[in-house]
């Protein structure tokens, strides 16, 4: 499985998205995502592999596809078991030597006692059952969290981070600035704990978050 690969699927999931109204779900760019990792892996800014990553919203699971093919340990928790159902497909697609395939499962990656502490924020579904049961891994086993996000979302986020990752985990969280709904809002919101923010290429910024 190669990056192009995993960007065409990303192509033929945009389009199913279209088709059957899934509004809330919206690809990272596999190729612009694949430099930020080997940029982030090149510079520390992330746990080496095999560090366990762990996608919040994993959509059709093409980003954990990057990451398991630089041989990461891979998963994805996702509200909506359609999209679930895709990447799991997806995953058996990658059971080549080498890569460890992703696992994925349906529920919300909030914790319930979590989901009332936010206003309704656009894009963040606060339905389902508890994601991590449904994986059988608690968000303590996680080393990297990763995240496709808008800006609007960030603080949630981040609320999330900092109550139910263990100390030393990592968030990474990728914000395409073209696409986003919040073009133009301040991107660097988590200032306090950051670890690094970088632009790479046109379509990226990334900011990495270690839990202190
Ligand atoms: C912008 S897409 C990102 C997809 C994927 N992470 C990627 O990078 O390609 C956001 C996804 O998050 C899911 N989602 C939104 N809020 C969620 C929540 N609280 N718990 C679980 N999934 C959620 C949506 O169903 C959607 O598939």
């Amino acid at each position: 499985m190669d990056i192009q690969s995993i960007r065409n699927y990303q192509q033929e999931s945009k389009l199913l998205a279209r088709e059957q109204g899934l509004t809330e779900f919206v690809p990272s760019h596999a190729i612009v995502l694949d430099k930020i990792v080997t940029h982030a892996m090149k510079k520390g800014h992330i746990p080496p592999p095999p560090a366990r990553v762990l996608d919040l919203g994993s959509g059709d699971g093409s980003a954990m596809g990057v990451f398991a093919c630089h041989g990461y340990e891979t998963f994805g928790i996702d509200v909506n078991p359609t999209l679930v159902s895709r990447a799991n497909a997806f995953a058996k697609t990658m059971c080549v030597e080498g890569v460890v395939p992703p696992r994925f499962a349906a529920g919300n990656y909030l914790p319930i006692e979590l989901r009332s502490a936010f206003w309704p924020v656009p894009h963040l579904l606060l339905g389902g059952d508890d994601g991590f049961s449904a994986l059988g891994m608690p968000a303590q086993a996680i080393d990297l969290f990763y995240a496709f996000i808008r800006i609007s979302q960030s603080a949630s986020l981040k609320r999330f981070f900092s109550s139910c990752a263990r100390k030393g985990a990592k968030l990474l969280s990728y914000t395409n600035p073209i696409t986003s709904l919040d073009f133009g809002v301040e991107v660097c919101a988590f200032d306090e704990i950051l670890v690094e923010c970088e632009r790479i290429a046109f379509r990226g910024i990334y900011q990495v978050l270690e839990k202190k």
